[in-house]
């Protein structure tokens, strides 16, 4: 690092940042905190929650939280271990006396529960003796500035405290920005093509260590991958099948597979053509610093080719970090000025209209800066660019049904923004252009548990709300459901019209000609008004009032449309009015009592 003369380091100081993301965001503020940190030169980790043993949080003198809260007010996926952990109800209330904290939030507050899971682990770290530096920070998206118009000065004041013992004298201290910092990583490019390279990753099932996992995915043989929707439907999904003949992968229903996407020949062609590197070329990674490591599955060596299509994710939309370092690594004055303007405070809003908004991507934003570019140190790559994460989908089928087999809904996701191109779904829309008709495609996959897990016992009946791919865990509880001879089974679909996007529709008559399955359809546009699932569910009250209070069913809703789950909830409420004679805070009471005895259940997704 560019040390600062004059200044004692102060190695002792121990910062550690924890962060819980589901999109990206908490993890990019996190890697933010940590450079601000070692521009202060002190010494600073970062990690996701629930890559921390947790235990070890009792002897960390200083630790700041950045944590998401997702659609419902749930914690990201991979902070969800250390949720449980934390909540633990024998943990005693001095375990974290000797931490002083900070929660830096990141949510939405067009939602219900905005930041909830921000402002409930401030709470509880408080509950179990530890010292907030300050109050919890409510980054906001909804916020015509962006989060950063929170975030920003409330690290202004996280500095202040955690140097407050130790000020910086005024002329030194920060490393000056537009020097970069050090990268993480140094590449080591290779004079030869390695004749042992281990390129490829394990077809599993031939592995004693457990089911596929995110280290170890199994390669999946795709069997089909087939359009559903009708050839007027706006949406091209499909149904796409797998062939998980020995594998160790298991699931029930309400599980989710993980998918590892590629970006396209073509993005790494152009990636490496702007940068000025040889896909073909071989390196090797070694981490710069202690407590960093290489990513996870990233072969040594290791092609250019393999790095970009596999890891790293040039059509994610980038964030102001990225254009922070890309600055700092500018050597052409005209664009290195207008980089350091989009990273700066002011610069934020001219920032989010020319990529924020319009979705313009890390590889479009490479094109627009050409010199700086091609003058990028290969060391820095993985500091400017983030990894590829798997892609989560709900599974839709049971292997009670379908043995060796599993299912998918995909919508491929593509739309318009102002650019002209339009922008397009990495994972759908690489998994839509495999064709198994064209020779063996393979996808790496590995499974875990969701958000919905369905009653054991036998009889309870179960109320399912799924429009559009919302249906797909509800295909597979179905199907699990039926092979056990339960019966009572209601689902609730909506769709735009019956011949275009009516998933299953042959599946589900002939269940409900057997006796098997209650459908109840909400087809949007086959008329002048439209019809949603919620409208369906206020005309059958008497039915869904008396399966749940009656027969004490369970309740379950999927779903991607931003309004539904609340328009759902709703309608569920004036249901225990109407039919249970409930007052609003009564049938307010009663649905919070569904939901926490795992009664109403939501998987909901943007
Ligand atoms: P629309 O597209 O015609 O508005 C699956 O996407 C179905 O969910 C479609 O019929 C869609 O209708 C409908 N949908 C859109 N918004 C909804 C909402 N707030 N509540 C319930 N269904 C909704």
């Amino acid at each position: 690092m560019q040390g600062t003369p004059g200044r004692t380091p102060m190695p002792n100081t121990r910062l550690l940042v924890l962060f819980g993301s589901q999109t990206g965001t908490a993890e990019d503020v996190s890697e933010r905190l940590s450079r601000e940190a070692r521009r202060r030169e002190l010494g600073c980790r970062v990690q996701a929650l629930d890559s921390y043993p947790v235990v070890n949080l009792i002897n960390e003198p200083l630790v700041i939280f950045v944590c998401a809260t997702t659609g419902q007010g749930e914690p990201p996926d991979n902070m969800k271990n250390f949720w449980r952990f934390i909540f633990r109800r024998n943990l005693p209330s001095t375990s974290l006396c000797r931490m002083d904290f900070a929660v830096l939030g990141l949510g939405d507050s067009s939602y219900a529960k905005f930041n909830f899971v921000a402002k409930k682990l401030h709470r509880r770290l408080l509950q179990l003796g530890g010292s907030a530096l300050l109050p919890v920070c409510l980054g906001d998206d909804q916020h015509e500035l962006g989060p950063d118009a929170t975030i920003d000065p409330w690290l202004h004041d996280l500095w202040e405290k955690v140097l407050g013992p130790h000020p910086l004298p005024l002329d030194l201290g920060l490393t000056p920005p537009g020097i970069p910092w050090p990268s993480k990583f140094t590449l080591k490019f290779l004079q030869e093509v390695p004749s042992t390279c281990s390129e490829e990753l394990r077809v599993a099932g031939t592995d004693p260590q457990g089911p596929p996992s995110e280290l170890q995915p199994f390669l999946a043989p795709m069997v089909t991958n087939q359009r559903v929707t009708g050839p007027s439907h706006f949406q091209d999904v499909r149904l796409i099948e797998f062939d998980i003949t020995g594998s160790g992968v298991s699931f029930v229903a309400g599980d989710v597979v993980l998918m590892q996407p590629e970006n396209t020949a073509s993005h790494v062609q152009q990636f490496c053509q702007v940068l000025g590197l040889d896909p073909d070329q071989h390196f090797t990674l070694q981490p710069r610093e202690p407590g960093v490591s290489c990513p996870a599955r990233l072969p040594q060596p290791c092609s250019i080719q393999r790095l970009v299509s596999q890891y790293l994710d040039v059509a994610s939309v980038p964030r102001r970090s990225f254009f922070e370092l890309l600055a700092c690594l500018s050597r052409h004055e005209l664009e290195r000025e207008k980089l350091l303007e989009f990273s700066s405070a002011q610069g934020q809003e001219e920032l989010r209209e020319y990529c924020t908004r319009p979705r313009r991507t890390v590889l479009e934003v490479l094109c627009d800066f050409p010199h700086t570019a091609g003058a990028i140190p290969p060391d820095y790559l993985l500091d400017l660019i983030p990894l590829i994460r798997p892609r989560v989908f709900s599974i839709a089928s049971s292997l009670r049904a379908l043995p060796s087999r599993l299912q998918v809904l995909v919508a491929v996701v593509r739309y318009q923004t102002r650019l002209k191109e339009p922008r397009r779904g990495l994972c759908s829309n690489w998994l839509a252009s495999l064709d198994p008709g064209q020779g063996p495609v393979r996808v790496p996959l590995w499974v875990r548990s969701g958000g919905l897990t369905f009653p054991k016992t036998p009889d309870t009946p179960v109320i399912m709300v799924g429009p559009g791919t919302g249906v797909a865990p509800f295909r597979a509880a179905i199907q699990e459901r039926v092979a056990q001879g339960e019966t009572g089974n209601v689902l609730f679909f909506g769709c735009r019209q019956r011949d275009q996007d009516f998933y299953w529709e042959a599946e589900w008559k002939e269940l409900q000609a057997r006796g098997c399955l209650t459908l109840v359809t909400a087809f949007s546009r086959e008329q002048e008004q439209k019809v949603y699932v919620q409208h369906r569910l206020r005309e059958l009250g008497p039915l869904v009032w008396g399966l749940l209070d009656l027969r004490g069913a369970h309740f379950y809703l999927a779903g991607n449309a931003k309004y539904m789950p609340a328009d759902v909830s709703d309608a569920l409420t004036s249901i225990f009015q109407e039919e249970g004679g409930l007052s609003g805070p009564a049938a307010a009471a009663y649905l919070a009592r569904l939901q926490r005895t795992l009664r109403f259940q939501t998987e909901t997704w943007a």
